[in-house]
């Protein structure tokens, strides 16, 4: 394996791409970063002081004046620690419609980038291997069905105690699937070198291993 390498891991929402790539981080002993919750952070600020996408003076102010970054896994807004913020269904809704603005876009991009420069990262999201870290050494496209996604993510709101019916999660896998794929920016899609990986039926230790086995193999 070259000393330093970057995996991409893309797909839908709820296909399994941050808990995987999280444990095949700590695995390999290299970063991970989570590209899905800097569009959420930036949704949850906008959404927080009322910031329209289509109001650019006022949206460019904000970007301009925002700061993100990771420390020991927790995703850092302005200082502050956002991670348990983000993860609402509001916010999950905010970040998709920021996640296709430009501006939002060139700004993350940047960011996400230069962190991959510095080290071996693997990096998940929308479009890494299409775009972000065009030149991976590893792609992978994580899909599963959007029964099975809805599933899932059903089960763990569950968990955490908040209320949302499965049909409604459905829905709102379905929307954000459309959003993400339609946008005319960097939409979700499987680079052509990627190696997809469709996740239905397997369960999480399954899905790590067959990412290693890629890893190992390639
Ligand atoms: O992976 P996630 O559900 O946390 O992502 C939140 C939103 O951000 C999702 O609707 C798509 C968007 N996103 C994106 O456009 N590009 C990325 N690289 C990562 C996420």
């Amino acid at each position: 394996m070259n000393s330093k390498y970057r995996i991409a891991i893309d797909g839908p929402s709820g296909a399994g791409k941050s808990t995987i790539a999280k444990a095949v981080a700590g695995k390999l002993g290299i970063d991970y970063i989570d590209t899905g919750a800097m569009y959420r952070a930036i949704g949850y600020k906008a959404g927080r002081e009322n910031v329209e996408p289509e109001d650019k003076e006022r949206l460019s102010e904000m970007l301009a004046d925002t700061e993100i970054d990771f420390s020991d896994g927790n995703i850092i807004l302005d200082g502050e620690n956002v991670n348990s913020l983000i993860r609402t269904p509001e916010v999950s809704m905010l970040a998709s419609k920021y996640s296709a603005v430009r501006e939002v876009r060139e700004k993350l991009v940047e960011l996400q980038r230069n962190m991959g420069m510095r080290k071996s990262v693997i990096m998940d999201g929308r479009d890494i291997g299409t775009n972000v870290l065009k030149d991976a050494e590893y792609k992978i496209f994580l899909t599963a069905s959007a029964e099975e996604r809805a599933d899932r993510r059903f089960r763990e709101l569950q968990e955490k105690g908040r209320e949302q019916s499965y049909d409604s999660v459905l829905e709102d896998i379905k929307q954000r699937d459309h959003n993400d794929m339609t946008r005319k920016l960097n939409p979700l899609r499987k680079a052509e070198d990627a190696i997809e990986l469709d996740t239905t039926g397997m369960d999480i230790e399954q899905v790590i291993e067959a990412v290693m086995d890629i890893v190992y193999k390639k």
